[in-house]
C-alpha cells in the first residue's frame, strides 16, 4: 500500500460511502457552528496572506472563511478525490476562489512559505506516524512566526466523553489512530515537532467527544 493508494487514508466519515452525508453529520453531531466559527476567527486574527488547510475535506472551512473574509487566499489539500470534488462545487457555488489540491501535504503543495496552516478533524484519524509527519511538514512549510491552528478531538477527559467518542468517532475511524488523540497526545506532538507558544484556545463538549482548538507558532529562530 503506497501513500497515494486510496486505501492509505481514512475518508471524511470513515467510509467512502458516507462522504455525501459528511456535512450533515458534522453539523448535527459536533457543534460545528461553534468550533468552525472560532477557527475562522482565529485564522483572521493574525497575518494571513496565505492559508493552507491540511485535509480540507468537503470545503466547509473554505466557504465560511470566504464569507468572513472574501479576499483571504485559501488552498486546501486532501487525498480524497470525492471530498475535493464536493469542496470545489461548494466553494464555486458560494463565490469563493478557494483552490483545492488532491494529494498529500506537503508533496502536493508549492514550496512557498505559508503564513497560516490550519487543520480540522484530520489528525485524530491518521496514524501516530502520520500525525508526526504532518506536524513536521507543517513546521517546515510555515514562515518563521507563522501559525498552526488545529481543531480536533483531543483528551477525552471524562467517562462520558470517552463513551461518546468510542460510540461515534472510534466506531467509524477505528481505535488505533484515534486513541492517541483521546489520550491527549496533541500538545506533546506539537512540542516534539518543534512548535513554540503552544496554547489550548478552546474546548467544546459535543455528542461525539471533546473537540479542542490549539494554536502554535513556528519559532522565529528557525529562520537562521
Ligand atoms: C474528518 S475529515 C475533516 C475534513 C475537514 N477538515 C473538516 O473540518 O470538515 C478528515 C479529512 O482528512 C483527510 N485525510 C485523511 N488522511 C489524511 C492525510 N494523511 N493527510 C491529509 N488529509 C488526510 C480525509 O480525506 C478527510 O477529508
Amino acid at each position: 500500500m503506497t501513500k497515494n493508494d486510496p486505501a492509505a487514508y481514512t475518508p471524511p466519515l470513515g467510509h467512502a460511502a458516507l462522504t455525501p452525508i459528511y456535512d450533515a453529520a458534522i453539523a448535527l453531531l459536533t457543534r460545528e457552528n461553534a468550533w468552525r466559527r472560532a477557527l475562522v476567527a482565529e485564522i483572521l486574527a493574525g497575518g494571513h496572506d496565505a492559508i493552507l488547510d491540511i485535509g480540507s475535506g468537503t470545503g466547509s472551512l473554505a466557504v465560511l472563511l470566504y464569507q468572513a473574509s472574501p479576499h483571504a487566499a485559501y488552498v486546501g489539500v486532501d487525498p480524497d478525490q470525492d471530498a475535493v470534488r464536493l469542496a470545489r462545487n461548494k466553494a464555486a457555488h458560494s463565490g469563493s476562489a478557494a483552490t483545492f489540491v488532491v494529494g498529500y501535504f506537503p508533496a502536493a503543495i508549492p514550496s512557498e512559505p505559508i503564513d497560516v496552516i490550519v487543520s480540522s478533524l484530520v489528525l485524530h484519524q491518521v496514524s501516530l506516524a502520520e500525525k508526526e509527519r504532518i506536524l513536521a511538514a507543517a513546521l517546515d512549510r510555515l514562515k518563521p512566526g507563522g501559525r498552526l491552528i488545529l481543531a480536533d478531538y483531543g483528551l477525552q477527559d471524562t467517562a462520558l466523553a470517552r463513551f461518546l467518542f468510542r460510540a461515534t468517532v472510534q466506531s467509524l475511524d477505528g481505535r488505533a489512530n484515534t486513541q492517541p488523540n483521546a489520550d491527549g497526545v496533541l500538545p506533546s506532538l506539537l512540542e516534539k515537532a518543534g512548535f513554540s507558544a503552544i496554547e489550548q484556545r478552546a474546548k467544546w463538549r459535543t455528542m461525539t467527544g471533546v473537540i479542542y482548538m490549539y494554536i502554535a507558532a513556528k519559532p522565529l529562530a528557525s529562520a537562521i
